[in-house]
Order: structure tokens, then C-alpha cells, then sequence
């Protein structure tokens, strides 16, 4: 309780903080030629991550556990209606895991153009072959998401967190968020979909169902209603619910903002 309190007063993980595990800043920012940090960066092990269902064996069956477990029907068809694509759009998906917004994009045939970024490799080869015969440019590319690991890519004017950040701590919440808002520029748009703030029988769903799968320490800040909050203080200004659906598994909000062009609060 303490501690939501401290977050909804804007006490948060600071933009430097470091993800727990990760090395201290002044080692893995040192020089590129100093030897330490170059040995220490080659022996620094990959993040981790949970994958889309929670463990690796139950990959191959999230398509099915969550269209009946989220109605996604229904609210990633309102979130791509939401997102309102065009032809000039370049939608950046963060978490793509199997493809599953790249398919219906793709199905709404807008023209705009499609890249995911995920950490899993076996999601993503169940996108692939999902959107092999995608008529549009869809793209996907193994790896943790940093704005850094897309600026290769034409730089994207809307981005998509559909149903990850309730599966990561908070410290990589706040950090995917303001990775989110570094690689987009000025006016760009932030759709979040996910699981949002419970109350009454949607919170029981929630602790009976995601919590356990999840667990609580990454899902708790979700439910408490702190991802909008988390929003906000990565930068992102207007930031608002527009959309929220009753499932047999908690409440998902579909939340957008955008960038706007004063710097971005230190
Ligand atoms: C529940 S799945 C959602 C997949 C997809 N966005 C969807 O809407 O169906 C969460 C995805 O987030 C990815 N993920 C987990 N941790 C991540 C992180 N730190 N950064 C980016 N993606 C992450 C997982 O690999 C997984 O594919």
C-alpha cells in the first residue's frame, strides 16, 4: 500500500535506474575501448523475460488460451479501429510475440506498415508463418527492446504494448515505456493494451486467474492502476483509459498518448 502510494505520488524508478541483475551504470557506460567494460559486456548474460504464456512449453497453445481467456476479439479489434492506420502510419510493435496484432493490421488493410520486436525467437517464428503471405510489409526481429535495437528501422509514428507490461517488474515497465517514448518523435502515439486497474469482481478474475499464472510481484502494479501513471512520468503527455473490457480474466484497458515536443522530465 506504502509503496502505491509512493508510485501514484510520481516516486518511481528513476531513468537511470537499473533493472534487478543488471550491472551499474558506470561499468557499462564506460569507454568503448576500456577493457574491463568491453570483457564485461561480452560475459554480461541477456535479459530475461517471461514468455507469452508464461512458460516456453505453453507457446505454442497462447493463440488459443488467449482469445477465450481475454474476448481479444474484441478489444485488439478496437485497439487497431483506435490506432486509426493509414497508408502513411509505421506501427511499431513491442512484445509482438506471435503476431497476433501484425495478422489483424494486416487483415484491416490499411497499407501501413508493420515491425515487431520481441525477445522470444519461437513466438516470433509462430508470427512469421502467421504473416508469411502477408500482402503488406510486415517485419518482426528477435531481441530485448531498446530505441537503440530499432534505429535501423524507419522510425515508427505509433507504438503498440498489447498484454506485456503486466508480465514484466516495474522497473522494466517504466524502462520499456521510456524506450517507447525515445524512439518516437514528436506527436507520435502510444497505445498500451493490457491489464489495467481491478475493482470488485474483476480483481478477484484477476488474483484468481493472471496472478497465478504471473505472479503477483509484476502484476500487483497493473491492477493497483499504476500503468497510466507509469505513462505519464516516461513523458508521454494526454495520457488517458479510452476503453476498458470485462473479461473472465480481470479488466484490460486500452490506454493511449502521445509525445509531445517539450523534453521529456529527467
Ligand atoms: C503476453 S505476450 C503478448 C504478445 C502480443 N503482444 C500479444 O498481444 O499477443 C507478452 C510478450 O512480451 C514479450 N516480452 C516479455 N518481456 C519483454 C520485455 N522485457 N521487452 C519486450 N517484450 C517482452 C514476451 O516475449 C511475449 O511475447
Amino acid at each position: 500500500m506504502f509503496k502505491t502510494a509512493r508510485l501514484r505520488r510520481g516516486i518511481v524508478a528513476s531513468p537511470g535506474c537499473r533493472l534487478p541483475g543488471a550491472p551499474r551504470d558506470d561499468a557499462a557506460t564506460r569507454g568503448k575501448s576500456d577493457p574491463i567494460a568491453k570483457a564485461y559486456r561480452m560475459t554480461r548474460p541477456e535479459p530475461t523475460y517471461t514468455p507469452p504464456a508464461g512458460y516456453h512449453f505453453l507457446t505454442p497453445f497462447y493463440d488459443r488460451g488467449v482469445a477465450w481467456t481475454t474476448r481479444e476479439r474484441r478489444w485488439r479489434e478496437q485497439l487497431v479501429r483506435h490506432m486509426a492506420l493509414t497508408g502513411a502510419d509505421i506501427l511499431l510493435d513491442v512484445g509482438a510475440g506471435t503476431g497476433n496484432l501484425a495478422v489483424l493490421v494486416d487483415r484491416q488493410g490499411s497499407g501501413a506498415r508493420y515491425l515487431g520486436v520481441d525477445p522470444d525467437g519461437a513466438a516470433l517464428a509462430i508470427a512469421r508463418a502467421k504473416t508469411y503471405e502477408s500482402p503488406s510489409k510486415t517485419e518482426f526481429r528477435t531481441g530485448h527492446f531498446t530505441a537503440e535495437s530499432v534505429r535501423d528501422w524507419p522510425v515508427p509514428n505509433k507504438v503498440a504494448l498489447c498484454l506485456v507490461l503486466h508480465q514484466v517488474g516495474l522497473e522494466e515497465k517504466a524502462r520499456l515505456l521510456r524506450e517507447c517514448w525515445k524512439c518516437l518523435p514528436d506527436g507520435g502515439e502510444l497505445y498500451v493494451a493490457d491489464y489495467g486497474e481491478q475493482t470488485g469482481l474483476m480483481r478477484l478474475l484477476f488474483r484468481l486467474t493472471i496472478q497465478l499464472l504471473d505472479g503477483r510481484t509484476d502484476t500487483q502494479p497493473n491492477a493497483d492502476g499504476l500503468v497510466p501513471v507509469l505513462v505519464r512520468e516516461a513523458g508521454f503527455r494526454n495520457v488517458r483509459e479510452i476503453e476498458r473490457f470485462r473479461t473472465i480474466t480481470g479488466s484490460i484497458s486500452i490506454i493511449a498518448a502521445h509525445k509531445a515536443g517539450a523534453p521529456r522530465p529527467v
